[in-house]
């Protein structure tokens, strides 16, 4: 099949190959073979191809070269494994996964799909699932908002032009919560009309002196710890929760098993000093998830979020797509067609 796979790490332009007798992916009872229609390129996908985390990926099975990058999958059901219940033949569906989906095929098991929104197009539905479900991930799973307690709750969410932010601020006011973000200028009016109650352009202003007294933080960036965590209430159950985890630098800084006790020594500390104030502090992953896939299509298809749109490449110029990613200039997703 055709795909775009790398068999070693380095720049975009030097180690992506596109081939077009890539093996198909072997099907197992519970998996859906997708016929992909798009992607999209996330920074984990530029990160993953220059080397970063690999020892733990590797080790871990979450990686074996030659690798084919790629997160979201919006496509079409080809085939079904002897155990799949839920989807068949024909339908529109998409999700987010562990790589493999730059790829006319992709096998994936049947409880990470879910029906593509009615609404939206291939390339529109590839621009949400791994920012969407990362977003989930944290704020759902990890600090146990939903749209009874995410009410009137304070969330502050920096990089609010970028994919993860653009969704998870769609996603907080279509559940009644109270929103402040951080961009730069050109993002300002987009991130306004993402719905944010309070955007701060960190250009003119350091958030630290304007935003106080809020109840979560998902810190999207590596720099924000500091001030986002002083812009928490004390002694109330606030919650910090990032996705920009400092465990694959301490591995890469001090090899696997030095790395993830660091890491963990690092998490823990900062744990024990967030709860001396009456604080939650957690790192997270992103996690597939069917479910929430169907529920996030019923948000897009009532017109509560909607995908925002960077750029589209195609497979052929997959390496000018994450160039482009690695500007970090994109404003939302960087979209792949995968056409035959
Ligand atoms: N833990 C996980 O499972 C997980 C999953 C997904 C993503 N992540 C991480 O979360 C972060 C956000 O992901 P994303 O997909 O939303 O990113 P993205 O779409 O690439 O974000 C792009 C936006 O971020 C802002 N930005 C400013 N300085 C930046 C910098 N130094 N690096 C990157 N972006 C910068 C820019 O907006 P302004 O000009 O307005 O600043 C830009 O429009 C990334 O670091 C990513 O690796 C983690």
């Amino acid at each position: 099949m055709k795909a775009v796979l790398f068999e070693e790490f380095g720049p975009a332009d030097k180690v992506l190959r596109i081939v077009r007798d890539a093996p198909e992916p072997v099907l197992g009872d519970s998996d859906i073979l997708i016929e992909v229609k798009a992607t999209s390129v996330n920074p984990i996908d530029c990160a993953v191809r220059s080397g970063y985390g690999s020892a733990f990926f590797l080790r871990n099975g979450l990686m074996r070269m030659p690798l084919i990058p790629g997160r979201d999958i919006a496509g079409i059901v080809n085939r079904v494994g002897e155990k799949v219940t839920k989807f068949k033949p024909g339908d529109a569906v998409y999700a987010g996964v562990p790589n493999f989906a730059t790829a006319a095929l992709a096998g994936v098991n049947e409880d990470w799909v879910a029906s593509k929104p009615t609404n939206l197009t291939f390339a529109e539905a590839a621009a949400l699932p791994y920012a969407a479900l990362t977003a989930w991930t944290a704020l759902v799973d990890v600090v146990g908002l939903s749209p009874e307690t995410a009410r009137g709750k304070r969330i502050i969410i920096p990089r609010g032009a970028g994919g993860v932010g653009s969704f998870a601020i769609q996603l907080m006011k279509a559940w009644g919560a109270h929103v402040a973000s951080i961009c730069s200028t050109r993002n300002v009016e987009l991130v306004k009309s993402l719905g944010a109650d309070v955007v701060v352009d960190y250009t003119k202003d350091d958030f630290a002196d304007l935003l106080q007294e809020y109840d979560v933080a998902f810190d999207t960036a590596f720099d924000t710890e500091e001030k986002l965590l002083g812009a928490l209430k004390t002694n109330a159950g606030a919650h910090y929760v990032s996705i920009v985890t400092p465990r694959f630098q301490f591995i890469d800084k001090y090899g696997l098993d030095e790395g993830q006790k660091h890491g963990d020594a690092f998490l823990a500390q900062r744990k024990a000093e967030q709860e001396a104030l009456g604080r939650r502090y957690d790192w997270c992953f992103m996690r597939p998830n069917g479910e929430a896939l169907a529920i996030i299509a019923k948000l897009v298809e009532a017109g509560q979020i909607r995908p925002v749109i960077d750029s589209v490449y195609t497979m052929e110029n997959l390496a000018e797509a994450h160039q482009r990613c690695e500007t970090k200039q994109a404003r939302g997703k960087i979209v792949i067609d995968v056409t035959p």
